[in-house]
């Protein structure tokens, strides 16, 4: 046996998975965002230029893709090699679809899901081909469009999933020079006395890209950084107004959340607002949606103008891992009930053909059980969880007619082959 891929799942019973997405799409339709798909395969320079060129995902986990050589030479591509990579992530190939689609009507409102893929080691909730909905809006600046957001997804957590193991993480850090300057005050207080006690690993992030430190997951360098000062304290005087406008908009929606200031996101490109929803019981690998404001991404990608952003994504296989322990309170869809046909032998087999094209055409769910005996067949109707069993024998054939059989109470009735649609349609 060839296993699957380390990092990445099958999935048998997509129910849950699909009612998530279903209930998305009409959740976002509500408040008028609109579906898009971008492609699985973009370029490495994509996220090279977006995610930063020292963030994890990219120096480390890029799926890259090496194309076939001769059929690439023999091409009309003339022989270039694109350096392509699967996606890790949806926000920059939506901003590049935005600006190679020369989007004009602001903001755009847009969500897409799919697959995205990420060299980590697997763990619980950490895999290397994972599930995202990603949501973004790009083009409008303000704080309230932030808080809108932000409701949005709290709103789909809470009264659509019913979900209320999970808190709301934020944090707001500053615009380019708030950040800017906030990086030099962490360096000189990590390069102080109590910067020594930090782990060799936040020692190359901190001369790499310093606000990553605070990703840690070492005790120690945790107790430092909660003395460090905070970025909330060196914001600008605009955007100190906009933290505390943020912070008041959020209590008037009444969205309960709390502030981290060590939260930080692992991607280069979020300025003011960012923010994740967490859950204990997803034990080290919390976050089961993150995002934040992102104002300067079109510029960085070759757009005319900047256009200040908002999005988010949320991770689905975390999601399925919350919902898992009370799923059943979820109103899922239903099956319709499912009827088989038992030919009792080849020379019916024909009849059941006939018999089942009719009623699937009348959309009743049938199955046909073309292989062995009666008994063994029964079993298996009743294991496939049938509501009724259709039994096609001789004198059934000769009389143009089916036995009927409940499943439930094991009740049997001979019905025309005529009337068996109405029969079951009840
Ligand atoms: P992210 O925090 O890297 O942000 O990922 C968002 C969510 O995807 C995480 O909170 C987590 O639930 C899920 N996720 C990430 N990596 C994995 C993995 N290896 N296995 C399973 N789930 C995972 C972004 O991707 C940003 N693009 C979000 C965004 C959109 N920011 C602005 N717009």
């Amino acid at each position: 046996m060839i296993p699957r891929v380390k990092g990445t799942q099958d999935f048998l019973d997509l129910t849950v998975f699909n009612f998530v997405i279903d209930e998305i799409k009409k959740h976002l339709t509500t408040y008028h965002f609109s579906e898009i798909k971008t492609p699985i395969l973009e370029s490495v320079d994509l996220f090279k230029r977006s995610l930063g060129l020292y963030t994890q995902v990219v120096s480390k986990e890029m799926f890259l893709i090496h194309p076939p050589t001769p059929f690439a030479l023999g091409s009309a591509e003339g022989g270039k090699k694109e350096a392509i990579c699967l996606r890790p992530e949806a926000t920059a190939p939506t901003v590049r679809a935005f600006i190679e689609n020369n989007i004009q009507l602001l903001p755009w409102k847009v969500f897409s899901y799919g697959p995205m893929f990420r060299y980590e080691r697997p763990q619980k909730g950490r895999y290397r081909q994972f599930h995202q909905i990603n949501i973004e809006v790009i083009g409008s600046d303000s704080i309230a469009q932030d808080v809108q957001f932000i409701k949005m997804l709290d709103r789909f957590f809470h009264e659509t999933l019913k979900m209320n193991n999970y808190a709301l993480l934020i944090n707001f850090l500053g615009c380019f020079d708030d950040r800017k300057a906030y990086e030099l005050l962490l360096k000189d207080f990590l390069e102080g006395p109590k910067g020594q006690h930090i782990c060799v690993q936040c020692h190359d992030r901190k001369e790499r890209n310093i606000m990553r430190v605070f990703d840690c997951k070492n005790p120690q360098c945790q107790e430092i950084y909660r003395q460090a000062p905070t970025i909330v304290d060196q914001l600008c005087a605009d955007c100190a107004a906009e933290w505390q406008q943020l912070q008041d908009l959020l209590r008037l929606l009444s969205i309960s959340h709390a502030h981290r200031p060590t939260l930080v996101r692992g991607l280069d490109y979020y300025h003011k607002t960012v923010f994740e929803f967490v859950s204990p019981q997803l034990g080290a690998q919390d976050a089961f949606c993150g995002g934040g404001r992102y104002n300067q991404l079109v510029g960085q990608l070759g757009g005319k103008e900047d256009q200040s952003s908002i999005g988010a994504a949320i991770g689905i296989e975390r999601l399925l891992l919350l919902l898992e322990p009370f799923k059943d309170q979820l109103p899922l869809p239903q099956p319709p009930a499912l009827h088989v046909i038992l030919p009792l032998s080849t020379g019916q087999h024909t009849l059941a053909l006939l018999l089942a094209d009719t009623l699937q055409a009348q959309d009743i769910c049938i199955d046909v059980l073309f292989e062995g005996s009666i008994k063994s067949m029964m079993r298996k109707t009743n294991k496939m969880g049938a509501a009724f069993a259709l039994i096609i024998g001789q004198s059934e054939q000769d009389t143009k007619t089916v036995m009927v059989k409940n499943m439930v109470t094991g009740e049997e009735k001979r019905v025309a082959q005529t009337e068996v649609a109405d029969y079951l349609k009840g």
